[in-house]
């Protein structure tokens, strides 16, 4: 059975949201009665998740920003807070998901990936302290991977920025628990989205498959529940966590 919090009057800004986890992320969410700020990278790929949203009734505002730039995902926060009047969670999700050996490792590819992963994610939380009602309080979700805990050849950048949002999930939930605002990860598990399908061919999905300790990859759907619930008031002391919906991938080591 699906999770239905009730996130009537709540506004969350969800980025990478055109399309795979942002966007069943979002899609869930504003079944739940949240009004999200659907932010990519691709016009329209935002466009076309905010529509199809309000298409089921649901509330959505797109926004094509790059998260790795400051300037680019407060000008965003700040359209979307003038809308709803505050923001209320910020789901960090955006990122280039790309896999190769260390030694092709390029100082582009590298600083493209820390600027996406890091730097947007500072700047993801930045874009929620400048809108937070500080009496309602609020709550960041950052994208994190069970790469952060496991050492995946051939995954040296992408690993890196995922243990760095680990940290930094811990780092702000002691920092901002006081204000009210809740952080915490998840860390999904070879859900086969677009961006992940470049990563890893059929072949390659269908031995992991056999691997995974529940025997399954998993869905968009398994996440979004996951979303839903830490964004939910149910989990309002839930704070720091890493919560992963991999089914045992991590655990299993
Ligand atoms: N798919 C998985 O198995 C898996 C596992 C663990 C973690 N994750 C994490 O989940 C998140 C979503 O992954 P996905 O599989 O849905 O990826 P995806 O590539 O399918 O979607 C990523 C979205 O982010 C957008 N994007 C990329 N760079 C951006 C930027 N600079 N600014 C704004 N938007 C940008 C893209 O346009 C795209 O719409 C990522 O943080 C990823 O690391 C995914």
């Amino acid at each position: 059975m699906a999770i239905t919090p009730n996130l009537t009057d709540h506004a969350i800004l969800v980025t990478g949201a055109g399309r795979g986890l942002g966007k069943s992320m979002s899609e869930k969410l504003a079944s739940c009665g949240a009004t999200i700020a659907v932010v990519d990278l691709d016009p329209a790929a935002g466009e076309a998740v905010a529509a199809g949203i309000r298409a089921q009734g649901g509330k959505a505002h797109a926004y094509a920003a790059d998260v790795s730039s400051r300037p680019a995902v407060l000008d965003v926060a700040a359209r979307f807070a003038q809308i709803h009047g505050r923001i209320d969670a910020v789901v960090n999700n955006a990122m280039l998901l790309r896999y190769e050996p260390v030694d092709q490792v390029t100082e582009d590819v590298l600083s493209r990936m820390v600027s996406i992963g890091i730097n947007g994610s500072v700047w993801g939380a930045q874009a929620l302290l400048a809108h937070l009602d500080p009496q309602r309080g609020g709550a960041i979700i950052n994208m994190a991977s069970p790469v952060a805990e496991r050492g995946f050849p051939n995954t040296s950048a992408y690993s890196l920025v995922k243990g760095a949002i680990v940290t930094l999930t811990k780092v702000l939930a002691a920092e901002l628990g006081p204000r009210g605002v809740r952080v915490n990860a998840l860390a999904p598990g070879s859900v086969p989205t677009p961006g992940a399908l470049g990563l890893n061919d059929k072949a390659e999905y269908e031995r992991r498959a056999r691997t995974i300790p529940m025997r399954r990859l998993g869905r968009e759907e398994d996440n979004a529940e996951a979303c839903a619930f830490l964004l939910s008031p149910e989990a309002s002391f839930i704070n720091g966590e890493i919560l992963h919906v991999d089914g045992g991938i991590a655990a299993a080591g």
